[in-house]
């Protein structure tokens, strides 16, 4: 368990020191161990039996709903899960999202995992725990073309794991970077890191990185550049952060527009320690043969993620 910890909501991923970091992963890699050896329920001591954790998903998820869900599961917690709240929830006969917060603090949600279309969503979540429901918390599960912090986490962690450190090195982030909202976090996140150096590749003009972050990075002395050649990001990187092409934030705006796809061609640009990453879903932006490559680290970070949510909920419930 991490000793000490304030932190009340996960809202935002620059709310989040890497002294905290370093903690919350020291912690998950110890849960990755017991993990390994004896993947039982009896073997964990069950933290959170009784407690309530809420899974409240208003936009599609696979990994961050199943993760949280069994993350909590493993930890002794029982889960409310409505997927689809949009259409599942009392939200389809008008209901705000304030008043079905105040519906899950009514009974006893110790912890609220939200992911919503609406960028404030997350902070009207906070809002309302923060004034009837103290004893509760808001994990941000994606809010619009926002954040994700959890994910952003998850993202460090697999750096880490596989370059051997969170400083010193050059991350190219490939992508829609306007409208997913993993990169936005892993920017925030790694500005707080020494000597990190971004390349942003986003194919095309509406997807561009967010002013506002670019912003930050400025403001943070934070060295960076924008190229327009995938190539010139590929070979100066030894992180590789690729996302898909965020079809729903755009409408019928990229209908026809060529994304860039990473085939086995575009790895041998790549150094020989580089580390390629993903927050999935795998659109078309990366090759299946890519899969295999040795440099290719996204499906393990869906493991690694189940433990750093456990390492979470543990630390904002019980501290
Ligand atoms: C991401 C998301 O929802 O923002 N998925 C995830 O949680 N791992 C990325 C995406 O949908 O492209």
């Amino acid at each position: 368990m991490i000793k000490s910890s304030c932190v009340k909501h996960v809202l935002r991923s620059q709310d989040f020191s890497p002294e905290y970091l370093d903690k919350l992963f020291s912690h998950a890699r110890k849960l990755m161990a017991r993990m390994k050896s004896s993947y039982s329920r009896e073997s964990l001591v069950l933290p959170l039996r009784d407690r309530v954790v809420t899974l409240l998903f208003y936009q599609p998820s696979t990994r961050t709903r199943f993760s949280f869900e069994q993350a909590a599961r493993l930890l002794g917690a029982h889960t409310f899960v409505t997927e689809n709240a949009g259409e599942f929830s009392s939200a389809i006969k008008g209901e705000t999202l304030e008043h079905t917060i105040r519906n899950f603090g009514e009974m006893h949600a110790d912890a609220i995992v939200l992911r919503h279309p609406e960028n404030d969503a997350a902070e009207r979540a906070a809002a309302i725990v923060d004034q009837y429901y103290p004893y509760c918390h808001i994990i941000n599960g994606g809010n619009g073309t926002g954040q994700h912090p959890t994910q952003s986490f998850i993202d460090l962690f697999t750096i880490e794991e596989h370059l051997g450190r969170l400083n010193n090195f050059t991350i190219a982030m490939c992508g829609d970077l306007a409208h997913s909202r993993t990169t936005h976090s892993l920017a925030y996140l790694l500005s707080k890191y020494a000597n990190v150096k971004m390349i942003f590749y986003a194919p095309g003009d509406k997807m561009e990185m967010k002013k506002e972050i670019l912003d930050h990075l400025d403001e943070h002395g934070i060295q960076y550049m924008k190229t327009s050649f995938l190539s010139y990001a590929l070979r100066r990187a030894d992180a590789v952060y690729v996302t898909r092409a965020q079809k729903e934030a755009h409408g019928k705006d990229i209908e026809g527009e060529t994304y860039f796809k990473i085939t086995p061609k575009e790895m041998e640009l790549l150094k020989p320690h580089a580390v390629l990453t993903h927050p999935l879903p795998i659109a078309a932006e990366i090759s299946r043969e890519v899969d295999s490559d040795p440099r290719s680290h996204y499906f393990k970070a869906v493991g690694y993620g189940l433990c750093i949510r456990m390492a979470l909920l543990e630390d904002l419930i019980i501290n």
